[in-house]
């Protein structure tokens, strides 16, 4: 049986401050196959990579990301809230990002967070920095906002999109299947081996999210997923490798 992808949420999340340029490195260091990010639009119309709509829980600052600029954003203290030794990290933007990806040839999997904060031309923007960095391959796109999965699949069919939800759901192949989409995203507590069949059987991979406890990422290995999202690429190595 060939064991799961291991794509590090927001980096190795555990370890170091969420979706900064520290967590990246350390999940490429832990032998992630992939990386997971979020991204949101600035005032100035860049694109930004952080969980939250608001810089709050994870900087020094206030406020929400679409009301400030890059250069505000880009002053902000984004590691000390996790440990005062992480001061120097910044959030970063995604063709930052892409940069990385690029440069180290990695799997990225890049969440659009359009919702409840709607951003304009968010697909547009995120597309064409992927074509800009001819990462199409490497590439797949997730959200909760299924609409923002379809815009995606217009613009670049090349593209992969990832269906994110929380809830059980009846044959989610079949929808994934309505809407374009390349795989399924669900919380990983609502699957099981059916579901994970069907969606195998009709070429739709399983991408179930945040699975962190080695019991959990066993029993994933064991109904057959296509990849883990997890803060603990460290242990997804130990489990699927066993070092
Ligand atoms: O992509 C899986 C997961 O990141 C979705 O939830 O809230 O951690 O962005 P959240
Ligand atoms: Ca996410």
């Amino acid at each position: 049986m060939s064991r799961p992808l291991i794509y590090a949420h927001r980096g190795a999340s555990s370890y170091a401050p969420e979706n900064t340029f520290a967590s990246y490195k350390m999940a490429i260091e832990m032998e992630a196959d992939g990386i997971e990010i979020d991204v949101h639009k600035s005032k100035d119309g860049h694109l930004v990579v952080c969980h939250d709509e608001k810089v709050d829980r994870t900087t020094n600052g206030k406020g929400y990301i679409k009301d400030l600029t890059v250069e505000e954003l880009k002053l902000l203290d984004a590691g000390s809230w996790f440990n005062e030794s992480f001061a120097n990290e910044r959030i970063p933007l995604l063709e930052e990002v892409l940069e990385l990806v690029k440069m180290e040839n990695i799997l990225l999997n890049i969440e659009l967070k359009n919702g409840p904060i709607f951003y304009e031309d968010l697909e547009l923007d995120v597309v064409n920095a992927i074509r800009a960095y001819r990462l199409e391959e490497k590439v797949i796109i997730s959200s909760f906002n299924h609409y923002s999965l379809v815009a995606v699949k217009k613009l670049e069919s090349k593209i992969k999109t990832g269906i994110l939800y929380i809830a059980g759901m009846v044959s989610p192949w079949k929808y994934a299947k309505s809407i374009g989409s390349d795989a399924i995203h669900p919380l990983f507590m609502t699957i099981n081996d059916e579901v994970v069949k069907e969606c195998i059987q009709n070429d739709v991979m399983v991408n179930p999210f945040t699975v962190d406890r080695e019991s959990d990422m066993i029993l994933m290995k064991n109904i057959g997923v296509s990849s883990i999202i997890t803060n603990r690429p460290d242990a997804g190595r130990k489990v699927f490798y066993g070092i």
